[in-house]
């Protein structure tokens, strides 16, 4: 079975689906994490500068997002982790700056067609939990259920400000709305794969929910759709 979660930039995607992988013992494919792994490569081994992401080089692609050297795992216990030549980069991703870098690096088309097949290899294996922007529209067009979650662009940037907060950068509030601006545009309005509601998705609104809460009525949806 699989489960898609789309949605904008801290719409609360990852939290929800990490929840639900674990309520159904699914396995959970967080595909933003990709996006980041390949920014943070591009960046870090082949000297990109922020502006050249967006046209990557082909080869250089090809040889970082190869299955013997980029390797997505999960489990409940460890959550998700991205593995690069044997090296843990997880806790590189999740900064202001791969924020930045991986919505630059998902506009570009063969970035998206090579991470298409890393997906969908994924998925071949288990039952899926999978969140991103295009899960339900692009990669698993057939998928069992597929949820689309938003919340208002002022919570989404105080939630993606507090997290920032929390782990030491600080951004006024005009800043963040900025930061998720352009980034719901950049999301938005790329010609390939752009954030779209999947005309089969269930809307859920999260402004005014908590995780617990927002998981609650994923589940309530399941049932009742008796895909659970
Ligand atoms: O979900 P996230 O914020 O970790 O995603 C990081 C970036 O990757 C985001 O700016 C858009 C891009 N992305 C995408 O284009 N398609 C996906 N399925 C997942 C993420």
């Amino acid at each position: 079975m699989i489960i898609t979660i789309d949605g904008p930039a801290a719409s609360g995607k990852s939290t929800v689906a990490r929840s639900l992988a674990k309520k159904l013992n699914f396995y959970y494919l967080n595909t933003g994490l990709l996006y980041r792994a390949v920014a943070y490569l591009l960046i870090n081994q082949c000297s990109y500068e922020q502006n050249a992401l967006r046209n990557p080089d082909e080869a250089d692609l090809n040889s970082l997002i190869d299955k013997t050297r980029l390797i997505y795992e999960y489990d409940q216990d460890k959550k998700e982790q991205v593995i690069f030549d044997g090296q843990d980069i997880t806790s590189f991703l999740r900064t202001s700056f791969i924020d930045e870098a991986a919505s630059i690096v998902s506009t570009n088309k063969i970035v998206r067609d090579l991470l298409l097949n890393v997906q969908r290899v994924a998925a071949q294996k288990f039952d899926l939990v999978v969140d991103g922007r295009d899960t339900g529209s692009v990669v698993f067009p057939e998928a069992d259920i597929k949820i689309y979650l938003s919340a208002s662009e002022k919570v989404r940037a105080e939630r993606w400000r507090e997290y920032q907060e929390k782990n030491g950068n600080i951004f006024s509030a005009e800043e963040a709305r900025n930061i998720i601006d352009d980034r719901d545009k950049r999301d938005k309005e790329r010609e390939v794969a752009p954030l779209v509601i999947p005309d089969d998705a269930i809307f859920v609104e999260n402004s005014k929910l908590d995780i617990p809460e927002t998981v609650e009525k994923v589940m309530e949806f399941m049932n009742k759709s008796r895909v659970i």
